[in-house]
């Protein structure tokens, strides 16, 4: 998930190589230098010419990750596919840190895996606090005592919590969490339930703002568990209408969040533009969903100067629009529509310029 402002409103590989790995890393670069040739060659090639190639300075914020563990396995959830990597270390995580800072990045947006997990979340937390930065964490809610010591310790303007509710059952001492610190609640939105049972209690309870989430989907048999957007926007508009703390949270490769990021507005969607996405080991991707596709590494941060990353020509992509290429032209939102998620494309058409599958695939 996008966790970026709803619009109604709206990170090991080791730095030392050892000979053998070093060897097999140019390997694996040259590999990638010549697939990222060849997509920027045959995939959306006209798209590519027309990039306005617009100099943007940096991302607003990182999609960090991390670990890659998790305790639960949800069915709908977009990392099912991820293979497993080590966990961030601290020496690591500070040298990060210190190349985001630099470049005045102020916001790190910590997923996973469920972040809970990792050995020194704390620390990291810490880490990112005391360089000036802020954070925001999505969890799962199973380590409560945890979430209880960030929440005591950090002000909410400086570490947002989120926590996910996706299951029929809030434990005793989570539900004592969320009236007591009043997290951000967050649930997937799904054809088959609009919302789990779980919601009810919090729904219209003073200080929850509670989310749902457009639902990603990673595979074709995932399909008949969403809904198109245009039904998911309505649906939260009406919802909104009778529930005053409910809003709905997608990505704005739909309908760009132009109130918090205008740049938006002239882009195709965050990936590259607004935000990255980091994984563990330092390797970086325009989006967690481009995660499962090596081809898409930008490089890694750990090894790679930021500039090569930022400059990588897999961006231009995402940094061009000039109009909604969806098929559906009599669409309720077709003129605000940027045209749906390039990677959903990408991942059912094997091309970014195709239509959005949840949109498409549908009846
Ligand atoms: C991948 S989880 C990782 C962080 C943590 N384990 C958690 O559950 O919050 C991050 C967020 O993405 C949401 N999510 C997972 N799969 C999704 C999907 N297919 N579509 C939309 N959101 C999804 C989760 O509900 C959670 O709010
Ligand atoms: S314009 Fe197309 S991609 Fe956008 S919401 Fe409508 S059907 Fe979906
Ligand atoms: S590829 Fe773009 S539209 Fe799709 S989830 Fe990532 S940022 Fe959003």
């Amino acid at each position: 998930m996008n966790f970026t402002i709803p619009i109604f409103f709206s990170i090991n590989e080791n730095i030392f190589f050892n000979l053998f790995a070093f060897i097999h890393d140019v390997k694996v670069w040259n590999l990638e230098f010549s697939l990222t040739q060849l997509l920027c060659e045959l995939i959306d090639i006209e798209a590519m010419s027309h990039t306005n190639h617009k100099a943007y300075a940096k991302p607003s914020y990182i999609q960090f990750y991390p670990t890659l563990n998790c305790n639960y396995s949800c069915r709908f959830c977009f990392n099912r596919n991820l293979p497993a990597l080590k966990d961030i270390d601290i020496d690591d995580f500070k040298s990060i840190l210190l190349t985001l800072k630099h470049l005045g990045i102020d916001h790190i947006d910590m997923l996973g895996g469920e972040p809970s997990l990792h050995p020194d979340l704390l620390r990291l937390i810490d880490l990112i606090d005391h360089n000036g930065l802020k954070t925001t964490i999505s969890t799962n809610g199973t380590n409560v005592n945890l979430l209880t010591a960030i929440s005591e310790t950090y002000p909410k303007k400086t570490v947002r919590i989120g926590v996910s509710l996706n299951s029929e059952k809030v434990s005793h001492d989570l539900h004592t969490y969320i009236i007591t610190f009043k997290p951000i609640l967050k649930s997937v939105y799904s054809k088959q339930r609009i919302l789990p049972k779980s919601c009810k209690a919090y729904m219209g309870m003073p200080g929850i703002e509670y989310f749902l989430l457009y639902r990603d989907i990673v595979n074709k048999n995932d399909v008949k568990y969403s809904v198109p957007f245009y039904r998911f926007y309505h649906d939260i508009l009406k919802l909104k209408k009778t529930i005053g703390n409910i809003d709905g949270v997608f990505c704005s490769g739909f309908i760009p969040d132009s109130i918090h990021y205008p740049e938006l507005d002239f882009v195709r969607c965050p990936a590259g533009t607004t935000k990255l996405s980091l994984l563990p080991n330092g390797d970086m991707y325009p989006c967690y969903l481009f995660f499962q596709f090596s081809e898409f590494k930008l490089g890694n941060i750990l090894v790679d100067d930021f500039n090569a990353i930022w400059q990588h020509p897999i961006l231009n992509y995402f940094r061009t629009f000039e109009k909604n290429n969806c098929p559906k032209t009599a669409c309720s939102v077709f003129h605000s529509c940027h045209g749906g998620c390039p990677a959903l494309s990408y991942i059912f058409y094997n091309k970014f310029s195709g239509p959005d599958p949840r949109c498409v695939n549908q009846e």
